[in-house]
């Protein structure tokens, strides 16, 4: 199991830059109910077969990992998800992209930490990948989006320290500014607990895993 939710968050970002993608976007909603995470990417993109597969934990592409034959940033995400009632859909063309959406119940007993999102997010958007990366992170009505290219145009190359550093105090003010005091995963209420993430569209055909009443 991994340790926290932002390093599943960052597997599955991991993966769309794998995947050769030079747009990704991460959208994070927290509600009081309800935790959705949509990563979507214009990478490669799976066909048919390899997106079955890929909805089995113990799969892999077979080329990254010599030494072992299944993919673990999937896999711990169909664990928590599986563990704790949540859902996850995986929609993907090849040629043209992936997009990975989950949701999760925040108060669910077995739910990881959610970990620290200002630490991630710096990670995710100074990793010297080619391609941008938009990151959008609501808490109840409260948000910020943070872009890769434009960031880079105002605080200069990602690698200087100077600009990390500045970079770190971007997103933590803005995280800040969004938690407000209010706990990550505030108590549940019941009439909203069914209440779905209005990120995307999902009109559209998903490989579902696991229960989805979207
Ligand atoms: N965004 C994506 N775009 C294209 N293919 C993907 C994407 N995400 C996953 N895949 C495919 O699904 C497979 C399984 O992914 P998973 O993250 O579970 O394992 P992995 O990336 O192979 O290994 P690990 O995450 O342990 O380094 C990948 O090898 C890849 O073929
Ligand atoms: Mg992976």
């Amino acid at each position: 199991m991994h340790a926290t939710i932002c390093n599943m968050i960052i597997d599955l970002v991991h993966n769309s830059i794998e995947a050769g993608a030079t747009e990704i976007t991460l959208k994070i909603e927290e509600k009081d109910s309800n935790l959705s995470v949509v990563i979507e990417d214009n990478g490669r993109g799976m066909n048919a077969e390899t997106l079955t597969k890929a909805m089995d934990p113990f799969y892999t592409d077979g080329q990254k990992h010599k030494h072992r034959k299944v993919g673990l940033g999937l896999a711990f995400l169909y664990q928590t998800v599986e563990m704790t009632h949540g859902t996850v859909a995986i929609r993907s063309q090849e040629g043209e992209g992936t997009t990975v959406r989950f949701n999760l119940d925040p108060s669910h007993i077995d739910l990881p930490e959610f970990g620290n999102f200002a630490q991630a997010a710096v990670a995710m958007i100074s990793h010297g990948f080619e391609g941008d990366l938009t990151i959008e992170h609501s808490v109840n009505k409260k948000s910020y989006t943070a872009n890769k290219a434009e960031l880079i145009e105002v605080l200069g190359d990602l690698s200087e320290m100077e600009s990390l550093i500045l970079l770190k105090q971007f997103i933590e003010e803005n995280e800040k500014d969004i938690l407000d005091c209010e706990a990550i995963f505030p108590v549940i209420h019941p009439e909203i607990r069914n209440q779905q993430s209005t990120i995307g569209n999902f009109n559209e055909r998903w490989a579902i895993y696991g229960k989805n009443d979207t």
